[in-house]
């Protein structure tokens, strides 16, 4: 049924019908499919597309449907007014959010140890308003999401989750992993179970871990931190049941994307296999649904618009939703636009880096359970893993990894922060391509902005581009450089570290908030561009914040207290120099 799609608009008219070769994002006639989404979405009776696929059903869908059916038929071969389907969504439709009860953390308290290593005394009172921020971010679901499901696109999940905040009122994949590691420093570890366990009850049920807690992201992941968000709370706590549950489901998630988002590559003879961001559904994002029909107008073609859905939901699987970095012509420089996105053929240096760390992970979970043969097979995974992206992705001559163009066979030179992330994994056989890796960061330029360094160099108007700076890509380059073993890696990781929380101090004392993403440039301002407005919040701004708070708080300061030792040195010598003058007379 779903198979055949109908445009109305103009431009694409020319396509009357065209077979997507895939599901739809859901089985929903409601949020993933059929007329009602496409005539609300295309009325845009909200801000945002995303608050339309958020409501709850009134009644049950086959009522909805056939209420529609018979507004529909009121108004024979016109579009129905906007008053009136604003009155059909106030009838049938509840407004977002009434599937949450807000929830405090029972295992917040108030003084969690880590603030005590943080010596700056308007630091240390920021990093706990930012732990008190978990409260205001937990929600439950409630009980009549799993009792009728059929009313929401909310997924159920067993336990209460921290969201990001803002838009995002659901559980997100690789956000967790940040937000994570911010409540075991806060000694959160219930929270931090819970949400572990909701991510290992996705992959029971799916074989996978979507995009996030919605039925329409259910066709998609993101970068797969499942394993190290095990790992870290098996190092907060040495729970080897915990951890002998959950190895089995982590294998799962692990063969849904060797099996499902893998590629047999061949570079200089040699045969390699590595993983991409790739997504079997081409159809508008129902959560960005007009804004996917308008990037298709004027597409003739319908294999065309059709890649074009599937590329754009693969840029939303890889996290980077959206970057110059899945142009085809990465960067731009050809006017290249989103247009020309084909994330679905660029093998991404960060998700290869990342997968071989779950190798390695799993290796070490089966190593702490016994079981060596299992072992030796993700060992060798991982070795297998970094000779392709040795092969493949290293550059000797650039001395970092670059994505590799599948359909062009060459790599993309353009600067991006996960050209580093083989050195935040550690995923890399000879000392001195650390190090080269660091010249490389010096020379590209990405290090000249005060407030963070950016996601790339080129200003396309995406919010995964330049002038944005996000935290994780902050906390990965931050992090990888701090392992290094030469000091002067360790002295760009506490410069780095130093800049980003500068940032997000500034910004928090302008706006009393902490934001998604921020902008290098302007002390504080927070960043912009892309589908919708900049977030507050944020659950992996805090993440990061505090984990930087707890490794460097000894010696991190706030900017308003650089300033004031700026102008100590001259003091000083002032009131030296008077004294001396003094003692003269
Ligand atoms: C739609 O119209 C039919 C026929 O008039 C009616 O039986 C049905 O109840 C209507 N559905 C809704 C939801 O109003
Ligand atoms: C709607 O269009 C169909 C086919 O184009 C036509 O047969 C029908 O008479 C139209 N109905 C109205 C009410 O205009
Ligand atoms: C993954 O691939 C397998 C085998 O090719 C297929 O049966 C399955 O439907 C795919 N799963 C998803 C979620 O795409
Ligand atoms: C750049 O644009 C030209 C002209 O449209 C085209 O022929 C060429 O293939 C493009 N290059 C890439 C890498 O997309
Ligand atoms: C990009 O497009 C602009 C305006 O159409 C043009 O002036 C410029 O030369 C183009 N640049 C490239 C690299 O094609």
């Amino acid at each position: 049924m779903y198979k055949l799609i109908v445009f109305c608009f103009s431009s694409v008219a020319a396509l009357a019908s065209v077979k997507a070769a895939f599901p739809p994002p859901c089985d929903s006639e409601i949020y993933c499919t059929g007329p009602i989404l496409q005539q609300v979405q295309k009325a845009k009776l909200f801000d945002d597309d995303k608050y339309f696929v958020d409501m709850k059903l009134r009644e049950a869908p086959d009522v909805v449907l056939s209420a529609f059916r018979n507004l529909s038929h009121e108004f024979p071969n016109t579009t129905i007014p906007s008053a009136k389907l604003q009155e059909f969504v106030s009838a049938y439709f509840e407004e977002p959010g009434t599937e949450f009860e807000s929830w405090t953390p029972p295992d917040w308290h108030d003084e969690p140890k880590f603030l005590g290593k943080i010596a700056d005394q308007e630091l240390r009172d920021w990093a706990k308003n930012i732990h008190d921020l978990w409260k205001s971010l937990g929600r439950k679901i409630r009980a009549s999401v799993k009792d009728h499901p059929e009313l929401y696109s909310q997924i159920y999940t067993p336990h209460p989750v921290i969201v990001p905040g803002g838009r995002f009122r659901e559980l997100y994949y690789w956000d967790s992993y940040w937000v994570i590691n911010g409540l075991l420093l806060s000694e959160m570890t219930d929270t931090a179970h819970g949400m572990i366990q909701n991510f290992l009850y996705l992959v029971n049920r799916y074989g996978f871990v979507p995009n996030g807690g919605r039925i329409y992201y259910e066709r998609r992941s993101q970068p797969p931190f499942l394993t190290l968000m095990v790992e870290s709370y098996y190092q907060a706590t040495k729970d080897k049941e915990f951890l002998r549950a959950a190895i089995p489901v982590l294998e799962t998630e692990y063969s849904f994307w060797m099996q499902n988002h893998s590629v047999a590559v061949k570079v200089n003879g040699a045969e390699h296999v590595l993983n991409r961001y790739y997504v079997r559904v081409d159809l508008p994002r129902p959560e960005s649904y007009t804004d996917d029909l308008e990037l298709a107008e004027g597409l003739t073609d319908g294999n065309s618009l059709l890649q074009l859905w599937m590329d754009l939901n693969s840029g939303a699987e890889s996290g980077w939703d959206f970057s110059s970095r899945w142009y085809m012509d990465s960067g731009g420089h050809n006017n290249s636009t989103l247009r020309e996105i084909r994330t679905s053929q660029i093998l991404p240096t960060d998700l290869n880096a990342l997968l071989w760390l779950n190798e390695k992970t799993l290796a070490s979970f089966h190593r702490i359970m016994g079981e060596y043969m299992s072992t030796a097979r993700y060992d060798q995974a991982a070795a297998r893993r970094l000779a392709a992206i040795e092969s493949v992705l290293w550059d000797a001559e650039r001395g970092a990894w670059f994505d590799y163009n599948l359909v062009t066979h060459s790599k993309h030179f353009e600067f991006y922060p996960s050209n580093l992330s083989p050195v935040w994994a550690q995923c890399f056989s000879l000392p001195e391509m650390g190090e080269k890796a660091v010249e490389y960061l010096k020379r590209s330029g990405a290090l000249q902005f005060p407030n963070g360094v950016p996601t790339s160099l080129s200003d396309s108007g995406q919010q995964w581009d330049y002038p944005n700076a996000w935290p994780p890509l902050q906390h990965m380059l931050i992090s990888g450089l701090s392992k290094l073993p030469s000091e002067d890696a360790k002295k760009l990781a506490f410069d780095l570290a130093q800049r980003w929380i500068k940032t997000n101090w500034l910004a928090y004392v302008k706006y009393e908030a902490m934001f998604e993403k921020y902008d290098v440039n302007g002390d504080g301002k927070p960043g912009g561009g892309g589908e919708y407005e900049v977030q507050l919040g944020f659950g992996w701004t805090n993440g990061v914040a505090l984990q930087l708070l707890d490794q460097y708080g000894a010696t991190l300061t706030s900017g308003s207290q650089s300033v004031f030792s700026g102008l100590l040195p001259p003091l000083i010598s002032a009131i030296l120099t008077l004294q001396l003058t003094r003692n003269k007379i």
